[in-house]
């Protein structure tokens, strides 16, 4: 196992270019099993959560390699298989992605009933409402999910939570269906838009995508098609925090600035100078500590939860008292243990986190519980006081691709190592 080491107190300055989105390139790999054929997917960031979807592509009998640096070729011509396995599910929750598209391929799909995981329990019961609505017989045995769909329907389906996998597993079981289905409530993510043109491109009929009111026109055939992936928006975010936090001046190429609204007026409004080109962020602090500044987690476009752990770190420091409040998951503060053994000042009243703004973190031993929690102790590194070691970090090979070589590039020291106390 892997720990990072980080010495404190280096200002970012630089240039960095934002990766493929990882919540965007697993969605868009689970369709290609949607209609068989070979597919090549361009700006599929290189993560662990990537090789889990690849893997589960090959145990359904596709086959998945890369082409060049950032390119996956899906060859879905041979998928028969409908069986996600417990040992690729329990690794990787999104792995139940394959659902809306084995049913919609294949017309039956077998999935691990995923468990929770650390952020919250995590349920996939508006995905089965929804599939059930689109006339699908569900049935959930011997832990696992179990769908036939001998007469897949257009039907309408409402969401009581906005949920990105079930509108994103609706969508893909939908663009084949007899008929047309509307999805009300549907996610207004841009990683749902992705999947949505995607699906386009594959010659399906869809509009609303980035409403909430998503309309689709089932078709009898897709075809194959070449893509590319959105820039990753919660990789643009932490880059700015982690500018943020170290009173930096970076510059962010790649992104899109649009996607990353709710966090850029955030950090504005925390004293971040930003000027927005199409595809680039500038971000300077002006060497200034930041101000304390209050945000809420809401589906988008507001303030991101993957971004909550992150702007929390930065809150430690800021000038002044903030609250975070988590809305989506019952159980995403787990960063906060770890944030006060760097000495934060963080008190938790149920889903709101105050904090009260110190001068200096000091570098600490912490541990990473999950992917978003491991960025925001990064970040509290990155400015902290002496020597960082952020332990269990496979937590952010998942997530983010080479992002102790990207930070180094900006000025940080951070090294990866072998920790020896946590076994391999
Ligand atoms: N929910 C239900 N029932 C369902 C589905 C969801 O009650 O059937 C609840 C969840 O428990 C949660 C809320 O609805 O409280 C939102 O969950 P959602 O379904 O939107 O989340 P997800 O699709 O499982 C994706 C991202 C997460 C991100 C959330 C919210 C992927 C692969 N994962 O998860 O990303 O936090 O949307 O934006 O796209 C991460 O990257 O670190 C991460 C956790």
């Amino acid at each position: 196992m892997d720990k990072f080491v980080i010495e404190g107190g280096e200002r970012l300055k630089g240039t960095v270019r934002i990766s493929g989105s990882k919540n965007a390139a697993l969605p868009l790999l689970a369709a290609t099993i949607l209609h068989k054929g070979v597919y090549n997917i361009g700006n599929v960031p290189r993560l662990r959560d990537v090789t889990t979807m690849a893997r589960l592509i090959g145990v359904l009998g596709g086959s998945v390699e890369w082409v060049n640096d950032q390119t996956l070729r899906v060859d879905s011509r041979n998928v028969e298989n409908y069986i996600a396995p417990y040992e690729l599910v329990k690794e990787m929750r999104a792995s139940v992605l394959v659902l809306g598209s084995l049913v919609g391929g294949l017309r039956k799909a077998t999935v691990s009933y995923p468990g929770g995981c650390a952020i919250g329990e995590r349920p996939i019961n508006l995905h089965l409402k929804g599939l059930s609505a689109l006339g699908c017989e569900v049935k959930i045995r011997e832990g696992y999910v179990d769908v036939v769909a001998k007469n897949l329907r257009g039907s309408k389906v409402y969401f009581d939570t906005t949920t990105v996998g079930g509108t994103e597993n609706i969508l893909m079981a939908a663009v084949v269906a007899k008929g047309e289905t509307t999805i009300y409530n549907a996610a207004r993510e841009p990683e749902v838009v992705d999947l949505a043109c995607m699906l386009k491109r594959m010659g399906a009929k869809i509009e609303g995508e980035g409403t909430g009111v998503i309309r689709i026109k089932g078709v009898d055939s897709l075809t194959p098609c070449d893509y590319e992936v959105i820039p990753d928006r919660i990789e643009t975010g932490t880059f700015l925090v982690a500018c943020g936090i170290t009173r930096g001046n970076i510059t962010i190429e790649g992104c899109i600035p649009s996607h990353v609204k709710a966090v850029t007026d955030k950090l504005k409004e925390a004293g971040m100078d930003i000027v927005e080109d199409q595809n680039t962020i500038k971000a300077s602090m002006f060497n200034k500590r930041p101000i304390s500044v209050d945000v809420k987690t809401i589906p988008y476009p507001g303030f991101p939860t993957d971004m909550q752990a992150q702007i929390m770190a930065l809150m430690t420091i800021a000038k002044g008292v903030s609250a975070t409040t988590e809305t989506i998951f019952e159980n995403r503060m787990m960063h906060v243990a770890e944030l006060r053994r760097m000495g934060a000042d963080i008190k938790v009243i149920g889903n709101t986190a105050i904090v009260k703004g110190v001068k200096v973190l000091s570098g600490a031993k912490v541990m990473a519980s999950d992917l978003r929690a491991s960025a925001s102790l990064i970040i509290a590194g990155l400015a902290a006081y002496g020597i960082t070691e952020v332990s269990r970090i496979y937590h952010v090979d998942r997530g983010y691709e080479s992002i102790e070589k990207k930070l180094r590039e900006l000025g940080a020291k951070i090294v990866r190592r072998k920790d020896e106390n946590m076994g391999s």
